[in-house]
């Protein structure tokens, strides 16, 4: 068995901020089930959004974002997010982090973009790759640090509580805690034990639901679906986003065109060529992701088109290629030249705005669990996420969650915690199962719980669902297992809570659009839809445990 202070799953902007806060004294153990760059944070592109400009203030920041969130934000969360983010970026600044400067009438400055929702220029970026030089920063620093210790190609299988681990429950007292977590070695193949008083859940979003997202692989949603089987409660699932703007070519798999492009004048126009904008809202192109997203979509329905064109080429070639070097080039190699041709694009899922439920500090229903960032479900975001506002609450909750912890230590105790059991499980035969039911569930979410929805294809989804949770179950039990096995394990879990959740929501508010019930229904706006697991229903990787 492994015993650290602090146990942080994943190693994007959340848990890496974190484990920089609370390393000394603390001994920090960051599990990441890649290599530790690899996440959703390390594609980021458009920057993060705080106010740092005399034009702006906290005050219009917070109406954008109530706006964005479509009545379900909670507004105590929203203010206190956004006014803490100028101390964070300030901080992310001292760490390393670069930002994109431009000449100002005071001499350097930050550079601003502007994205959909927002009213003012408030996007601190670095170029179009915002993200990649986040993880530079951050694992740079922590790299600096003995006592964090990472351990890449390791995947969380599950939580240990004390109700999971028996005797546990008794030495700790509490009803319920978090002890550690059962982590697969991905290279050797061999599971680990990692016991920790504080367990943080920093493992992002989960884009791979979709058949088509901007995410990464590691996009499974294992934080919510971990945090589920633990205990804990999961809130608002049915809101995805879609981002508007995925490069559309059979060979780019989930390449992001960034708001940023239409924040500099980018245009959305049909095949022909047509812009359409205008018939949908006054912002055009730039109007919240919610609804150029379904502009898109009914677009493309209408016409039978498989995408629509985003046209930048009015801005000066030099401009483009000093502003979008990522997207510029990433587009030639698929020979697309955005200086002087329309880039074809789709929408894609993009990002959870719902998750596990914690307070702004990152607490969770359950003592010694935390969860910041993606996975995390603060009431920041509502019904629809103003676009860049994630890295931001990924920064100001890992910062607070810290502060949390330091200054209520979770209790320290040498727990014997069960080892793993394998029981009789084999390997497994035929890897064609295991793949077939990653595709099935991907189309039928992509297909029955999308941008537009209705409830017969959210029932369907629900049936076909939980034909599917009944093999995969099966295979968990059965099979030794594998990385593949574990999301696919996950991604099951996380669909049926999507779908659960749209189901419960009889309106259409933000994100979450329903054709059975078209508008927004005034008894629904502040509430989330929150779901727990029965208790009847025991927890599958105790059963492991006997
Ligand atoms: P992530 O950065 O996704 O990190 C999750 C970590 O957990 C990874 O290291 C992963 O390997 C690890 N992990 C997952 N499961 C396990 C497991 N079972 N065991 C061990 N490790 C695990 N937001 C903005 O605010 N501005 C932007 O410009 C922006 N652009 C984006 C562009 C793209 C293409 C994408 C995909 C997202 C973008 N977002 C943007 C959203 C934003 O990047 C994410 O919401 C944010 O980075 C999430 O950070 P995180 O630390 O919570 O999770
Ligand atoms: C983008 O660059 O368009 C992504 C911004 C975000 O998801 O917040």
């Amino acid at each position: 068995m492994k015993q650290f202070d602090f146990l942080v799953l994943g190693s994007g902007l959340a848990g890496l901020f974190f484990a920089l806060k609370v390393a000394p004294p603390g001994r920090v153990a960051i599990v990441t089930k890649k290599s530790s760059a690899e996440s959703n944070t390390n594609y980021a592109q458009g920057g993060i959004a705080s106010v740092t400009s005399k034009e702006d203030s906290i005050e219009i920041h917070v109406r954008d974002t109530l706006r964005a969130g479509a009545g379900l934000c909670r507004e105590e969360v929203v203010r206190a997010i956004l006014a803490d983010g100028p101390a964070r970026i300030a901080e992310l600044i001292e760490i390393g982090m670069k930002f994109s400067e431009r000449e100002g009438s005071e001499g350097r400055e930050l550079d601003l973009g502007r994205e959909g929702g927002h009213s003012k220029r408030r996007i601190l970026h670095a170029k179009d790759a915002t993200g990649r030089e986040i993880e530079r920063a951050l694992l740079a620093a922590a790299a600096a640090r003995p006592n964090i210790e990472i351990f890449e190609n390791h995947i969380a299988i599950d939580l240990i509580t004390a109700q999971k681990a028996g005797g546990a429950a008794g030495e700790t007292g509490a009803a319920n805690r978090c002890l550690g977590a059962y982590v697969l070695d991905r290279n050797r193949n061999t599971i680990e034990t990692f016991a920790a008083r504080t367990v943080l859940l920093a493992t992002g979003g989960c884009g791979k639901v979709y058949l088509y997202t901007t995410n990464p692989d590691i996009a499974t949603g294992d934080g919510v679906a971990m945090a589920y089987r633990a205990g804990a409660a999961v809130a608002n699932m049915e809101f995805v986003q879609f981002h508007p703007t995925c490069l559309f070519h059979p060979k780019a798999k989930s390449f992001l065109i960034s708001e940023a492009v239409r924040g500099e004048g980018g245009i959305l126009k049909n095949i022909a060529g047509v812009p359409f904008m205008d018939k949908y809202h006054p912002l055009k192109s730039l109007a919240p992701r919610d609804i150029v997203a379904r502009a898109i979509d009914n677009e493309m329905k209408k016409s039978g088109q498989d995408h629509v064109l985003l046209d930048i080429t009015r801005k000066p070639a030099a401009f483009l290629i000093e502003r979008f070097p990522n997207i510029h080039s990433t587009c030639l190699q698929y020979g697309i030249d955005i200086t002087r041709e329309p880039i074809p694009v789709v929408p894609a899922a993009h990002y959870q705005c719902g998750g596990v439920v914690t307070t702004v500090d990152g607490q969770t229903e359950i003592p010694g669990l935390y969860a910041v960032g993606e996975a995390a479900c603060t009431g920041l975001h509502g019904a629809n996420r103003l676009a860049s506002n994630s890295l931001l609450e990924a920064l100001v909750c890992a910062h607070r969650a810290a502060e949390r912890v330091r200054a209520h230590p979770d209790p320290a105790g040498e727990w014997a915690l069960p080892p793993w059991q394998p029981g009789h499980a084999q390997n497994v035969d035929e890897m064609v199962v295991i793949s077939h039911n990653w595709d099935e569930i991907r189309r039928m979410m992509w297909d029955y719980v999308g941008i537009v929805r209705t409830n017969k294809r959210l029932q369907r989804a629900r049936s076909r669902i939980a034909n599917l949770q009944e093999e995969i179950q099966q295979y968990y039990w059965d099979f030794i297992v594998t990385s593949d096995l574990l999301e696919l394990r996950n991604i099951a879990t996380v669909a049926e809570l999507i779908i659960t959740s749209a189901l419960g929501r009889p309106e259409s508010r933000g994100l979450h659009y329903n054709l059975d019930y078209p508008n927004p229904d005034p008894a629904w706006a502040q509430r989330d839809t929150v779901l727990r697991k029965p208790a009847a229903g025991g927890n599958e990787s105790s059963k492991r445990l006997d």
